[in-house]
């Protein structure tokens, strides 16, 4: 069994490349990269084929995760299609992902924050702020994977 898992944010060059790059390593050192696809998207068509803002690279490096090699894509009604879970970074996106969900998914479609119990629900909006957004998006994403890695695992 095979379990696949989508994160969304606005622009797909911030807040889910590094969600996108941190679970994703943390899939690897459990060994279940053949077992768990992951994948990124934004709600929004801005930045399609980007690479991740460099804040984020950079913050990302610097705590060992790489997220060269992903490009920006906008999230799209098939993948409802194809993905178990969609964790969205904040209420907008939420809503946003809500307005193209098809009556009959049956997967989990949530805030991304509901896999730890942090104080934030959301994961706040880095691009117009300073360096220390990216590190608590970082904070954020990491505990979030846990989480999530502990209940995907169970299902396995
Ligand atoms: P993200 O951040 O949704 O975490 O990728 C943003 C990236 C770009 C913009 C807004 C948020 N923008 O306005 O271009």
């Amino acid at each position: 069994m095979s379990v696949n898992v989508l994160f969304v944010c606005l622009g797909n060059i911030c807040r889910s490349p590094t969600a996108h790059g941190v679970f994703q390593q943390k899939v690897h050192e459990a060994g279940l990269a053949d077992q768990i696809y992951v994948d990124s998207a934004g709600t929004a068509a801005w930045h399609i084929g980007k690479s991740p803002d460099t804040r984020s690279s950079a913050a990302a490096a610097k705590r060992g995760y790489d997220l060269s090699l992903l490009r920006a894509r906008q999230a799209i009604e098939s993948d409802f299609k194809k993905f178990d879970y969609i964790l969205a970074m904040d209420d907008e996106n939420l809503q946003n992902l809500e307005a193209i969900m098809p009556a009959d998914y049956s997967g989990e479609l949530k805030l991304f924050l509901d896999y730890c119990s942090t104080s934030h629900r959301q994961v706040p909006d880095p691009y117009y702020g300073g360096a220390d957004g990216f590190e608590l998006v970082l904070d954020l994403v990491e505990e979030a994977s846990n989480g999530l890695l502990n209940v995907i695992q169970q299902r396995l």
